[in-house]
């Protein structure tokens, strides 16, 4: 029997809207009984209990001796472009999310857009090495996806040429390269614990380092350049964290492990129910590495699949699976600095072009039983069953 699509005039396969990045909520009563305990103690920011606890969890988990816990990751890569006194050009993926490339240009830093290898997603080293100029002053990685980036390769480019090395570790908080967890690579990394990220604490972010003057500098820094007597010893700002944030984030940190199951459970289901189905593939993990699946990745051959990306993206609208195309278009063509061009593009990324026409990201997490990614399964394989009719009305 041919199943009925949602944009053939079926009915949609989900009643209720299913969410990429719908936040996962774990133990909401024990984040309720610590926020009242701040709240009866008064103590509600500036590193108090609850703060200095996730703190010490958050180093603990990322195999670090230094964490500053604040109230975001934008204000983290900010603060890490202060402290490593960087200056001149910044070199990072084009393909990720807008806040690794901002966060360097608000500083007065320019991002130099480095191309991806096709097989990773992550930064290509070769491409980076070309990209170093006398004005280059560091390597900004992502772990794009929570999977780690080549950690390996850039430190020996970063050793070879003096750059400081750091990252934008926002997807990654859980994830581990050859058994090492992220949180320990490079001069320091920063995570987030937005609500959408596979850590959450409403808002939330964190530097994690094992090099104490860094972490006190930061530290300093996150807190208007105070030092711990309250002294003010330099410029800074105001980034910390509140103790509620905390009472969410050591939430989640207590179901950390549960929740890699349950996302590494959809994962596995996704790749049973989309085997075979022509020009549709998913990412899967790097061997040795480990990764908390908290994105599910599929990519759209359009030529084999006969649609395009979009065209599959708005047939699961359809069906009420709000599948997103992050991080199209990458950000070299995004504003400002799709207009400044090869200030900010001195080559071509051709892989960044191709990666960012054919991802999909699916929903995952709590927010979507196995069910439901099954039944996702066998709508996406129905749409490529029947992709002539399917482009036939989108085109009308
Ligand atoms: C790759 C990447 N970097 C940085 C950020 C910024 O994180 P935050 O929202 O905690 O400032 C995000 C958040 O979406 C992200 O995806």
């Amino acid at each position: 029997m041919v199943r009925p699509l949602a944009v053939l005039g079926g009915t949609p396969a989900f009643a209720e809207k299913l969410h990429v990045g719908k936040p996962n909520i774990l133990n909401p009563q024990r984040v309720l009984d610590r926020i009242r305990q701040a709240m009866d103690s008064y103590v509600l920011t500036h590193s108090g209990p609850l703060v200095t606890e996730f703190e010490r969890r958050i180093a603990d988990a990322a195999g670090v001796t230094h964490c500053v816990a604040l109230c975001n990751a934008s204000i983290g890569l900010q603060i890490m472009a202060r402290v490593l006194g960087l200056h001149g050009e910044v070199i990072m993926p084009s393909y990720t999310f807008v806040a690794t490339a901002h966060t360097m240009r608000w500083e007065g830093l320019t991002p130099v857009f480095c191309d991806v290898d096709l097989a990773t997603g992550q930064l290509d080293p070769e491409e980076v090495r070309r990209l170093i100029t006398p004005r280059t002053t560091a390597v900004l990685g992502v772990h794009l996806w929570g999977n780690p980036a080549p950690v390996d390769a850039l430190a020996d480019i970063a050793a070879e040429h003096g750059l400081a090395l750091f990252y934008d570790s926002a997807h990654a908080f859980g994830s581990a390269h050859q058994g090492k967890p992220i949180g320990g690579f490079g001069r320091a990394e920063v995570f987030s614990f937005h609500a959408t990220k596979f850590l959450n604490a409403f808002e939330g972010g964190a530097v994690v380092t094992d090099d104490p003057d860094l972490a006190a500098q930061v530290r300093a820094m996150h807190n208007y350049g105070r030092d711990k007597a309250g002294a003010v010893r330099g410029l800074g700002t105001n980034a910390k964290m509140t103790e509620p944030a905390a009472a969410m984030g050591l939430a989640s940190l207590e179901g950390k492990e549960e929740l890699i199951r349950v996302n590494t459970e959809r994962h596995a289901h996704y790749a049973a129910g989309l085997d075979g189905v022509p020009g549709i593939s998913l990412r899967r993990p790097e061997p040795g590495d480990r990764v908390n699946h908290s994105y599910v990745v599929m990519e759209v051959d359009s030529r084999a699949a006969g649609l395009s990306r979009d065209q599959v993206i708005t047939a699961l609208h359809a069906e009420n699976v709000l599948a997103r195309d992050h991080f199209h278009p990458g950000c070299h063509r995004t504003p400002p600095y799709a207009e400044a061009g090869r200030l900010h593009t001195p080559r071509p990324l051709p892989r960044t072009e191709a990666l960012s026409a054919r991802v999909v990201l699916l929903p995952t997490g709590l927010g979507v039983s196995v069910e439901q990614v099954d039944e996702v399964c066998a709508v996406i394989r129905a749409l490529v069953d029947q992709a002539p009719a399917v482009r036939r009305t989108l085109a009308r």
